[in-house]
């Protein structure tokens, strides 16, 4: 997507097509800062961090981050210790496993001396594929939008509420709840977007406004326990959201705080969407919610906000000093209140059989 008017992409190769190039996003709105990553560590760090985050990104840069272990040592014993390194970055996103997976695939029957040249053309492999995935989730997810747009008479907006960013930044490009927004805008489909902030990391308010900012689409930041009032008041058509790791049963697992907006949508009658590419569903879990590990981050992010202080970036405290704090990072949405899956296969039931039609293959 463009920045400033130049096409960008969440992560690319630099100039002597070793190094990687991501976009710190924990700087975002407010600096627009590309960091290179030369190292595993560096790409572990980012992960780790959140420079880079949002469940494609994170694989995508996982395998990037495998092509910089190998530059370190291609050996066997040093593939299983990148893979294990990178594995343990975050434990939620069911893309990293998948994407180290995938390399380990490629470079275990490779000698060393094979194995760098592998590992960046599956690594390139991996981001082009989850950028096609995500044009075709905003061409069928865009498809929805355009028969709401219809069905009121094509006479006001489409309101669409989404929680967190499954935007660009949290893919290669395009991403997956906002692609079909994107693709509605150019479409010249009238859409307006209620943003979740999304505490505690502010995903919504610092990312996806800024994503809705640089394109010129129309939106409005909301705290997160607007969404019912909202949707009671007849103000969302849709919800879309993304997901880190979708279970066999269609169950989905993403950002804290979306299974209350499914719950709010469910009581009012609003179809409930989650956007994703095959990438985020993981065929061994049927169980969502006794399943999915879910990742606890450090309380100082639920005991401090982060925003703009004379020009600074800067770190506040909003509770008194010992008040503990717990942070589950992501919850589990269960398939009864998902209305539908948007893939890039097309658009499918939440359900194991729903899943099928559209896999056949994971059969
Ligand atoms: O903790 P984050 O920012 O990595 O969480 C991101 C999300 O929850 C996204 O909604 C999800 O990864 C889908 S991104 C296309």
């Amino acid at each position: 997507m463009d920045v400033h008017g130049n096409p960008y992409r969440s992560i690319r190769l630099s100039q002597d097509d070793r190094q990687v190039e991501i976009i710190d996003q924990t700087r975002l709105p407010h600096e627009f800062v590309v960091v290179r990553l030369s190292t595993l560590d560096q790409a572990v760090e980012a992960i780790c961090d959140m420079q880079v985050r949002g469940a494609p990104l994170i694989g995508a840069t996982a395998a990037y981050g495998f092509c910089l272990g190998l530059l370190e040592n291609a050996e066997d014993k040093s593939l299983r210790v990148i893979a294990d390194t990178l594995i343990r970055c975050r434990p939620t996103a069911v893309n990293l496993r998948w994407a180290v997976q995938r390399m380990l695939t490629v470079l275990l029957p490779l000698s060393p001396s094979e194995r760098v040249a592998a590992a960046y053309e599956e690594a390139a492999a991996i981001c082009e594929e989850d950028v096609a995935a995500n044009k075709d989730i905003g061409k069928h997810g865009g498809g929805l939008l355009r028969e709401i747009w219809e069905k009121k008479g094509k006479s006001a907006p489409v309101n669409i509420l989404t929680h967190c960013n499954a935007g660009w930044l949290a893919t290669v490009d395009w991403g997956t709840a906002l692609a079909p927004v994107f693709r509605a805008h150019m479409d010249s489909i009238p859409v307006h977007v209620w943003v979740d902030e999304t505490r505690p990391r502010n995903q919504g308010a610092h990312l996806t406004a800024w994503e809705l900012v640089s394109a010129g689409i129309d939106h409005h930041l909301i705290v997160d326990n607007a969404g019912g009032h909202l949707m009671q008041h007849g103000q969302v058509d849709i919800c879309i959201v993304g997901t880190d790791r979708t279970a066999a049963s269609g169950d989905v697992c993403n950002k804290i705080g979306t299974y209350l907006k499914a719950l709010a949508a469910f009581d009012n009658q609003v179809p409930f969407y989650v956007a994703l590419p095959g990438s985020t569903i993981d065929w061994q879990v049927s169980d969502g919610v006794g399943e999915i590990p879910i990742e606890e981050r450090a309380p100082d992010e639920v005991l401090q906000v982060q925003g703009l202080h004379e020009r600074q970036l800067v770190q506040v405290g909003i509770a008194p000093a010992n008040t503990p704090a717990a942070n589950p990072a992501f919850d589990v949405t269960p398939a009864r209140l998902v209305t539908g899956l948007i893939t890039e296969r097309g658009i499918c039931s939440a359900s194991r059989a729903g899943l099928l039609s559209l896999y056949p293959e994971k059969g």
